[in-house]
């Protein structure tokens, strides 16, 4: 397998426990996968060396939470509430009516061209979720489409319950047919608990009726008030409890006392004009917490993983040490992954070299387009001049 010696990295944050961070490093790749990681002096020989002129490396950006099979916009609700409109669950339902009428075509060019903007961003795992089709028809659609771009597929068929629709029998569906054409092209099962979307007794049955269908279950919790979704992904195991922008002291200590990891979304309090949450106290109790884009044309229509990294250090007290694990190895474990969101050896090799000598440039820069090139299981996929 031939090899490659990445040389001429200023500082490498490795997010692994053992290595750190490592100033004038080396990477050996080959093939898929990261072979050796080290100081430069103490480098092995590879077939073929590459410098990368004292540029930051950071591992891939692992985004846990992403919105991206829809079809349309909602420019007008985002200007209306940066008016003083409040933002709730029910602006979803216009999403829904554009993507149910959109072919396969149009939402697989809207996935495809999320994807190109997320790489962009440095991001190289992504999970996406359903949840604009509300139909049995249109949310396989999603799944199907979804699973064409990545392996991390959420079924979230319990975003609101579609207009026009009885709860008890959508709740129906959500657990019978629609998971069953859904699960197949699934990993996760997701719930929007929330006042105007699902309550927790229905939470409750629909991650209940996916972890019994073998989906691992992730869950919208406490974003817009403190309602019961984080108690609930601590209970039934959830890989991620998401948003946790309300929480009370005992949800903070349920999430310190397990494996369940605190996703937070900064980019929609930004395009919500609402309080971010308090990362530090999650941090200080203990908590595993992750950051992701929510990318979503309602509540954060944004990729820009640096621009979620420097909301959390301005806003929700992280250190930039703090908010790039969360972005990279917080949202691997988000995804119970371990072969992604660290620089080691035996991981793979996604890498993201910044055109700056530390990564505390992504919080010290904000919107300054920093990501310089990517690598993406061992290839380079991206290289901005
Ligand atoms: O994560 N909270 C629920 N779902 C999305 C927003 C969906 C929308 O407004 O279209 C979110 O913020
Ligand atoms: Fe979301």
């Amino acid at each position: 397998m031939r090899s490659t010696l990445l040389v001429d990295i200023g500082l490498l944050a490795t997010q692994d426990a053992e290595l750190g961070e490592i100033r004038d490093a080396a990477i050996v790749v080959e093939g898929e996968s990261i072979a050796w990681v080290g100081p430069a002096s103490s480098a092995p020989a590879a077939d073929e060396s590459v410098g990368l002129g004292g540029k930051a490396v950071i591992p891939g950006f692992v985004d846990s939470h992403a919105h991206l099979v829809f079809r349309g916009d909602r420019a007008e609700e985002f200007e209306a509430r940066m008016r003083g409109m409040p933002y709730g669950a029910g602006g979803i339902r216009l999403t829904v009516a554009n993507t149910r009428a959109a072919t396969d075509i149009m939402l697989r060019w809207n996935v495809d061209r999320l994807a190109g903007e997320l790489l962009r961003a440095g991001v190289t795992t992504f999970e996406c979720k359903s949840g604009y089709g509300l139909d049995v028809e249109t949310e396989e659609r999603s799944v199907r489409i979804a699973r064409e771009f990545t392996p991390e597929v959420t079924f979230l068929g319990a975003h609101v319950v579609p207009p026009d629709t009885d709860r008890d029998e959508y709740l129906r569906l959500v657990t019978g047919p629609m998971l069953d054409a859904c699960a197949p092209y699934s990993r996760w099962v997701d719930a929007f608990c929330e006042q105007g979307a699902f309550d927790g007794d229905e939470t409750r049955s629909v991650l209940e009726a996916g972890l019994a269908r073998g989906l691992g279950a992730r869950v919208h919790a406490n974003q817009l008030t403190e309602g019961p979704g984080v108690q609930i992904a601590v209970e039934l195991g959830a890989a991620s409890a998401d948003h946790c922008t309300h929480l009370s002291d005992k949800d903070v200590d349920a999430l310190a006392a397990s494996d369940t990891v605190a996703t937070l979304l900064p980019l929609a309090e930004f395009s919500t004009r609402a309080a971010y949450p308090d990362a530090r106290r999650l941090l200080d109790a203990g908590a595993t917490v992750a950051l992701a884009t929510d990318c979503n044309p309602g509540s954060a229509y944004s990729t820009s993983m640096p621009l979620a990294i420097a909301l959390a250090v301005r806003e929700m007290r992280m250190t930039p040490a703090e908010a790039v694990r969360a972005a990279t190895l917080g949202g691997a474990r988000a995804l119970r992954r371990s072969d992604v969101g660290l620089i080691a050896p035996g991981r793979r090799a996604d890498l993201v070299a910044l055109d700056a000598l530390s990564y505390i440039h992504l919080a010290y820069r904000p919107g300054v387009p920093l990501i310089a090139q990517v690598w993406r299981s061992g290839v380079p996929v991206l290289s901005v001049r």
